[in-house]
């Protein structure tokens, strides 16, 4: 995807500034992006990070790369260009997210470094975080919930990130988790405590 096709289009703006939805609201937007690969930790942790917010009051949303193709990504599958397509439509969707003052949570593998810079690019600036969920290919697969590394070994799974396909390395991300050596909910608590840190969310009132 490329320039706009449409002609004839007009960008029709809010009755509120930013800074008043913000302020109304409680909360700035922002986009948690996690990256990493198949059975690190990503959609584990974002869920449970999901809860600690919910349960502080805080609006949040996870998007789930599984989840996701099963309906606006359906079209899509994991060939190189896929891929991208796939990163670029969360990248919208989460821009739209966090523009609601939503915290939006991603979990997709997102394997090409262009990519999730693109998407940093796209939001504005300070309100995207790149999370890398770490974990050596050996514990993945040692885990594998869903059985995928079994087939891609087998030569079952074409294309599959680690195996055959490839998982570029975040070169700066904001976060590291190393989900081989911290538990779920020391992760999540990361991501919470890193949100208020930066003035995203106020800190718990306990
Ligand atoms: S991404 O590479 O385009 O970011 P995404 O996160 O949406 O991938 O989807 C990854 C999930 O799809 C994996 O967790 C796994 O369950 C499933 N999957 C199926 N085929 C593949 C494949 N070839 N490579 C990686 N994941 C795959």
């Amino acid at each position: 995807m490329s320039a706009t096709k449409s002609s004839n289009i007009h960008w029709h703006g809010a009755n509120v500034t930013q800074s008043e939805r913000e302020s109304i609201l409680g909360q700035k937007g922002a986009v948690i992006w996690l990256t990493g690969l198949s059975a690190s930790g990503k959609s584990t942790i974002a869920r449970r990070a999901e809860q600690l917010l919910l349960e502080r009051g805080v609006a949040t949303y996870v998007l789930d790369g599984d989840n996701i193709r099963f309906g606006l990504n359906k079209d899509l599958g994991f060939a190189p260009a896929d891929r991208t397509e796939n990163i670029r439509r969360i990248g919208e969707v989460g821009k739209l997210f966090a523009d609601a003052c939503v915290i939006t949570l991603t979990a997709f593998i997102s394997p090409y470094r262009a990519d999730r810079d693109k998407v940093r690019e796209l939001m504005p600036a300070g309100s995207f975080f790149e999370v890398y969920v770490h974990a050596p290919i050996e514990v993945c697969e040692a885990r594998d919930p869903k059985g995928l590394y079994k087939k891609a070994r087998a030569g079952q799974i074409p294309e599959f990130t680690g195996i055959s396909a490839p998982y570029e390395e975040p070169a700066a991300a904001e976060l590291v988790l190393r989900t081989g050596d911290i538990d779920v909910d020391g992760c999540a608590m990361a991501l919470v405590n890193h949100l208020v840190e930066k003035g995203f969310i106020p800190a718990a009132s306990v």
